[in-house]
């Protein structure tokens, strides 16, 4: 515990002390990653850790649970925080610093300014269920990436499509850092690794390891010839008759453009997922090759 805690990495909380952080690192020719985090850390953000490790010197974690990228009467308020925890969890991975950056930091009294991607790819799957979540991550994304200037920024692709709307966002406004994507991380049998997973009961838990298995026939099946939305329907079947309680959706997009696929074999199709158990709304996505 001891050793643990003289590794751990230090927490600024300011734009002024992160840079003074980076200005160092940056006048030694050190390299930097940046991993925006929620915190509630799991294996899937630690292992966007060591890929930072491994493509540059210096890794920074930011921490903050953004208020914009929540709807009303989504989990803002519940979301888990644990700061410590999390601490503990980066100190064994190595990161070098901390960025948990307060609300009124991020938002100052008078906040006026946000950052819209528009387009085909905000106009689908988790856009139109959360119809200002994009706008949210965008606003706070290009901060986090102006306050600590990194030269790679890593996203999961559990979140695949915000990873394609930072990659857009990247290119329209010129920033010039390096968006890199992580595998999605998953559990024994499959489920996609998610702080949301903490919200589910034991019965709940067994339902949701149900998706991804599901989602792996469909897409063998589709990629095996299976019209696609007729193995999209027989899905969302047999999802519903597997216990969840709503689809939000269930299709099949070009993994680029986010453009819906009718027929596989055009592009790279991926199957996106987003469903509900209760009022916990978990998310999936995967190759249909
Ligand atoms: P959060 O949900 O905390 O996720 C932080 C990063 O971890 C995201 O890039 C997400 O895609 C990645 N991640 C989550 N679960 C993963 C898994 N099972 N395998 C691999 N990567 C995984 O995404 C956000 O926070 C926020 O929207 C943020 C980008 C920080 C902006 O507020």
């Amino acid at each position: 515990m001891m050793s643990m805690m003289t590794n751990a990495p230090a927490i600024v909380t300011t734009p002024e002390e992160l840079r003074r952080h980076m200005g160092r690192w940056k006048a030694a020719g050190e390299t930097s990653a940046l991993v925006p985090t929620m915190g509630a850390l799991h294996e899937g953000h630690l292992s966007l850790v060591r890929l930072g490790r491994a493509e540059a010197r210096r890794v920074i974690a930011s921490i903050f649970v953004n208020p914009t990228q929540f709807g009303p009467g989504e989990d803002y308020e519940s979301y888990p925080r644990q700061m410590e925890d999390d601490r503990q969890k980066l100190a064994s991975e190595g990161c070098d610093l901390i960025y948990a950056p307060r609300a009124q930091t991020m938002y100052p009294e008078g906040a006026a300014t946000s950052v819209h991607v528009d387009g085909p790819l905000t106009q689908c799957l988790c856009g139109l269920s959360r119809p200002h979540h994009f706008a949210g991550v965008a606003t706070i994304v290009t901060k986090l990436l102006v306050h600590t200037a990194p030269d790679i920024a890593i996203f999961g692709e559990k979140d695949y499509q915000q990873l394609q709307v930072i990659r857009r966002l990247v290119t329209d406004l010129g920033l010039p850092v390096r968006i890199l994507g992580g595998p999605i991380m998953r559990d024994e049998e499959g489920l996609a690794l998610s702080s949301r997973n903490a919200y589910l009961s034991e019965e709940q838990l067994a339902i949701a390891r149900s998706l991804n298995k599901e989602m792996r026939r469909t897409a063998a099946r589709i990629a095996g010839g299976v019209d696609i939305s007729e193995a999209l329907e027989d899905a969302e079947q047999v999802l519903l008759r597997g216990g969840f309680d709503r689809i939000d959706y269930l299709e099949a997009r070009d993994a680029a453009t986010l453009e819906p696929v009718s027929r596989p074999g055009k592009g790279q199709a991926r199957l996106f997922a987003a469903v509900f158990l209760g009022s916990t709304r978990l998310i999936d996505n995967m190759p249909v090759a």
